[in-house]
């Protein structure tokens, strides 16, 4: 080797070192964050959380670095929250403090920053949070309509599963196009036969999209979307179901603005083109057809899948569990009867049943890592400075099961809200849907499809599983952005 090459290469060293020293630099010089592990040049803590099991992970960091720290996904640094006193304050005792919505890459290209869910601006957020609470509550949801709407697609449902003639099938499919229904009757005033190819549409894609989201290749995506965009794998599907719920939203969009009568609106649609209208001379409102597509296909997307893995989720729980049930089917039959549909106001009457949904809810802990929000300005958190825009998790698994907060943190266990006369006992620390003022929207329409549906169920069928109930898996399949069963059976035997 001469004197030439051996300069060219101790130049290409000292470049590399250079280039190396100064994205650390650049990633450490958020020096007010509040510590987590050390991060990688471009790649983050992907080592420590990249191995697709991202929501134990950070749960098993949190033990090393307290209730408040930040991991890098990729070079973007996250400030995750865990227990209940830090996560109440980023939802309530601060909530208008963190009132905007964290990054979301594998949404961001289709989304495009519009709709209630995703957006991020949050001027677009309040307008269209406003304006989609008052519409849900004209449309019935919190009323005695909404309720009726519940017991008539429950009784279908109910007719769904007798036709199954007591053989093992998986319940969620059925069971996700009831929720669907509810909410197609709210956002376009009609619902579809189980059979209809729509519906199937509809339930497969949202299905299908959250699934990816939450699993490996989603998690993988969310830290490298620049990246991941080019590489193959499952990511890829994610735009095309999208494209493919959008495509429907849209045709249902053009049928309501066909058949529109401004003075009396039939539905969400209507009611947002309604408003459309009396805003156009406004350039700068929210009210356009972008921002109507987005939250429409939003709303269905939250409400539809979150709703229709709880209930599936449930009934596979109640199975592992022949006590619980039988105690729930004991108040069924004492309180409902067989003759008549459930009620709401059957649940005043019913706290063993009203705690084993809670339980149900606090267990199967839907979406472990809540929905990120981000700063909107800057912010003091136990002790550290953290900037404006910065994007935060509130890990609501770990208030879930914040043993400070609850007797069985882990186990299923309905005594974790009943008081020692076997009364039900509120628990603050309960928020599967987030609290404060960006609560989950269908807060009140969960809980009635929860409570109606259920009952409805239990009230007609006795559960079977197809192996012996020790060997039923209750874990989650998928762990990420969403927690979802492994794929089971159940035989519906009426009762
Ligand atoms: C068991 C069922 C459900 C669970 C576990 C759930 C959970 C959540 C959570 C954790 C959030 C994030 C709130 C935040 O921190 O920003 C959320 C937001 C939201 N949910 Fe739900 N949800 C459920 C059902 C529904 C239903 C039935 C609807 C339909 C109306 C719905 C509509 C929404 C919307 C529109 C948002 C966004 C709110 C906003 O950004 O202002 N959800 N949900």
């Amino acid at each position: 080797m001469d004197l030439t090459q051996d300069f060219t290469l101790l130049l290409t060293l000292s470049v590399s070192c250079l280039i190396f020293y100064l994205s650390l630099k650049k990633l450490w010089c958020h020096d007010n964050l509040p510590p987590g592990p050390t991060p990688l040049p471009l790649l983050g803590n992907v080592l420590k959380i990249g191995r697709g099991d991202i929501v134990n992970s950070l749960m098993k960091l949190s033990e090393k670095y307290g209730n408040v720290f930040t991991i890098y996904l990729g070079s973007r640094p996250v400030v995750v929250v865990t227990g209940y006193k830090y996560v109440k304050e980023i939802y309530i005792d601060n909530g208008d403090d963190y009132l905007n919505r964290g990054e979301m890459p594998a949404w961001k290209p289709f989304y495009k920053n519009y709709g209630i869910v995703f957006t991020t601006n949050i001027e677009r957020w309040k307008d269209l949070r406003r304006f989609s609470v008052s519409c849900l509550r004209d449309f019935g949801v919190g009323k005695r309509s909404i309720e009726v709407r519940i017991q008539e697609e429950s009784c279908c449902l109910v007719e769904e599963l007798k036709k199954t003639q007591e053989s093992f099938i998986d319940p969620h499919q059925c069971i996700s196009r009831a929720v669907c229904n509810i909410i197609f009757s709210i956002m376009f005033g009609t619902r579809h036969e189980y059979e209809d190819k729509d519906i199937d549409t509809v339930v497969s894609c949202i299905y299908d999209s959250f699934v990816i989201v939450s699993s490996a290749w989603g998690q993988v995506y969310e830290m490298f979307p620049g990246l991941m965009g080019f590489i193959p794998g499952r990511h890829q599907e994610i735009s095309h179901l999208l494209s493919k719920l959008n495509q429907y939203v849209d045709n249902r969009v053009q049928i309501n603005l066909k058949t529109l009568d401004p003075n009396n609106p039939r539905d969400y649609v209507d009611a947002f083109l309604i408003k459309m209208e009396k805003e156009k001379s406004n350039s700068q409102s929210e009210f356009n057809m972008k921002n109507l597509l987005a939250s429409t296909l939003q709303i269905f997307f939250a409400g539809v899948e979150t709703t229709g893995t709880t209930l599936a989720y449930s009934l596979l729980i109640l199975l592992k569990y022949p006590d619980v049930i039988a105690k729930v089917y004991e108040e069924i039959d004492h309180v409902i009867g067989r003759n008549r549909s459930p009620t709401i106001q059957d649940k005043n009457y019913m706290p063993y049943t009203e705690a084993m949904i809670h339980e149900m809810q606090r267990f199967t802990d839907l979406l472990p890592m809540g929905v990120p929000r981000k700063t909107v300005k800057e912010v003091k958190l136990k002790g550290y400075t953290i900037p404006k825009d910065t994007t935060i998790f509130p890990m609501l698994t770990s208030v879930l099961k914040d043993p400070t907060c609850f007797k069985y943190p882990t186990e299923f266990n309905p005594e974790n809200f009943l008081n020692e006369k076997g009364e039900f006992q509120k628990n603050n620390a309960f928020m599967p849907l987030a609290a404060g003022k960006r609560t989950c929207l269908g807060e009140s329409l969960v809980r009635m499809e929860l409570f109606l549906i259920l009952t409805t169920i239990l009230q007609n069928f006795n559960l079977k599983s197809p192996v012996p109930v020790e060997e039923l898996d209750i874990t989650p399949n998928v762990s990420g952005l969403g927690n979802f069963p492994k794929p089971f059976k159940i035989a519906f035997i009426p009762r």
